[in-house]
């Protein structure tokens, strides 16, 4: 009776133990699984997430983790292939697929489809209207603001030239044909920031067609997350509170937006290709220098501060440079090191032309900036400018100026505070979103 018992007691444990070191092991499994999901793999197009989808089912029938209740199967089984291609293709969209953010492209791509005698919402710039940066975040605010709303999204950007020269949209349909008709009512709106006022003034807008956006900041965007009409909305296409900041949805509707044309986008693949940056080994060392007002661009404002930004950030990138070509360890990557400048200065370019030779990544063009030089020239300009701001993506380290253009493009980097700094009296690491703030204009 008692070897019997003593028996059933040791299967007993044996058999729980078995099944505590399994579930420990999936467990330990899982955790190093999610914990591990690095974006760079997709760029790198090892698409290993989707190569675990069978460890995936698995872990999912024996653990009830809220990851694999959200976390899709795989892409293919939530989209239809159409759309899970295009989202395996652009690395810079898949990111939002995956923790944290869950975007639900299905329903985002609903919003989509052109219906006749909808309500809009049009962005426009007509006049000057702010530099790329500053425009392209207007833009993305504008976008939220049409979703909560229920209006179909339109960009009528014509100054200084109309952007469907060098862009087409990428997934949103966003120059689709305007119905209109002599009864139609417009609203050209002007200033919106998030008061009661202004939030009664939103919801008044149902009785007009037409919406012609027209803001000079995103004074309303708290209105977006802190009134539950308008919020709810935006979280049924899995946006949440947590992460609505602008800077961490930038991306992710830039990129919905817009698609460079033909042209322009030969231009950067040329690039891509000779420059071998989709190379693993490929270092890419990136400055914007923004200094005001110069020769190229006379009609800008000054920046007292920024007289030795010029020297200091290229010695900063020869450093960088110098850290890689001069260190026996790693001089085989030396060839591989590439620089990349983005100006508002001529003479700062050919002065990097000097210094860098043939590892300066250079992008032809014309520089002004679009906002603040006579029409002709500044349209000259916009597709330099377009493709400055893109290539920043493609960079394993920035040096910012106290910019827009700087911030934004940066943002649009997948690692986006990683070996990036901003010259402000001096070069300053920023390690995350906030680090930013604590350089104020005035100072930088
Ligand atoms: C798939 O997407 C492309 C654009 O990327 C579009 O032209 C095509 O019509 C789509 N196909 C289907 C079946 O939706
Ligand atoms: C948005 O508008 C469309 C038609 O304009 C309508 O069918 C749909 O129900 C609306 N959605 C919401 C959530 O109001
Ligand atoms: C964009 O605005 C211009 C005038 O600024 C107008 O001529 C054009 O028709 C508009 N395009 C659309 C699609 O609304
Ligand atoms: C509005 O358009 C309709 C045809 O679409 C026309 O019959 C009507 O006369 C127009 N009304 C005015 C006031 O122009
Ligand atoms: C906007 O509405 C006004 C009348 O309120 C009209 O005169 C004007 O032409 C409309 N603008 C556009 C661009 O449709
Ligand atoms: C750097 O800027 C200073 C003053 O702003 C100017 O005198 C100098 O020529 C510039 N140097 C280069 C290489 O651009
Ligand atoms: C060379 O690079 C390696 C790896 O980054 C680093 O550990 C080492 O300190 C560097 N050597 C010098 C002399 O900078
Ligand atoms: C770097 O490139 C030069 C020619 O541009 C070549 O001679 C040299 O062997 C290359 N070095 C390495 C380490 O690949």
């Amino acid at each position: 009776m008692f070897w019997w018992y003593s028996t059933r007691r040791q299967d007993f444990l044996r058999t729980g133990l078995l099944i505590g070191i399994i579930w420990l092991t999936l467990y330990t499994y899982q955790l190093y699984y999610f914990y591990r999901t690095d974006v760079r793999q997709y760029q790198q197009k090892q698409y290993s997430y989707l190569n675990h989808k069978f460890y995936e089912r698995i872990l999912c029938f024996f653990i009830n983790n809220k990851y694999c209740l959200r976390q899709p199967k795989t892409l293919s089984s939530i989209y239809d292939r159409n759309l899970s291609n295009i989202l395996r293709e652009q690395p810079l969209l898949y990111q939002y697929a995956i923790a944290p953010h869950f975007i639900n492209f299905k329903s985002l791509l609903k919003t989509f489809i052109p219906r006749i005698n909808k309500q809009y919402l049009v962005y426009v710039c007509d006049r000057p209207c702010g530099g790329w940066g500053d425009r392209t975040r207007k833009i993305v605010g504008a976008y939220l603001l049409s979703l909560a709303l229920n209006r179909t999204f339109i960009i009528n950007i014509t100054w200084p030239c109309p952007i469907l020269d060098i862009f087409e949209p990428n997934i949103i349909k966003w120059n689709s044909k305007i119905y209109q008709n002599n009864k139609s009512t417009n609203l050209t709106v002007l200033t919106l920031s998030a008061t009661d006022n202004d939030y009664r003034e939103v919801l008044s807008w149902k009785s007009y067609d037409i919406i012609y956006f027209k803001t000079k900041d995103l004074g309303y965007y708290s209105m977006l997350l802190w009134r539950d009409d308008l919020y709810q909305r935006l979280q049924y296409y899995g946006f949440q509170r947590s992460t609505l900041f602008i800077h961490s949805v930038f991306t992710l509707i830039y990129e919905l937006l817009f698609k460079l044309k033909k042209h322009p986008k030969n231009h950067i693949d040329d690039i891509v290709h000779n420059y071998e940056l989709n190379n693993e080994r490929t270092n890419l060392f990136c400055a914007h220098i923004r200094i005001g007002r110069n020769p190229s661009n006379p009609n800008d404002n000054i920046f007292p501060k920024r007289e030795k930004m010029n020297i200091t950030v290229i010695n900063f990138l020869r450093k960088q440079l110098n850290d890689q070509c001069n260190n026996k360890t790693l001089s085989s990557l030396c060839n591989y090191t590439k620089i990349f400048v983005t100006t508002d200065s001529e003479q700062v370019q050919t002065y990097v032309q000097k210094q860098f030779g043939k590892h300066l990544l250079n992008i032809e063009g014309l520089i002004r900036h679009i906002d603040r030089a006579a029409q002709k020239v500044a349209c000259e300009s916009l597709e330099k400018t377009i493709l400055d701001f893109q290539m920043i993506s493609y960079c394993n380290s920035m040096i910012m100026s106290k910019s827009a253009f700087s911030f934004w493009s940066n943002v649009r980097r997948l690692k986006p505070y990683e070996k990036t700094y901003i010259y402000c009296d001096g070069i300053k690491s920023i390690r995350r979103a906030g680090d930013y703030e604590k350089y104020p204009y005035g100072s930088c």
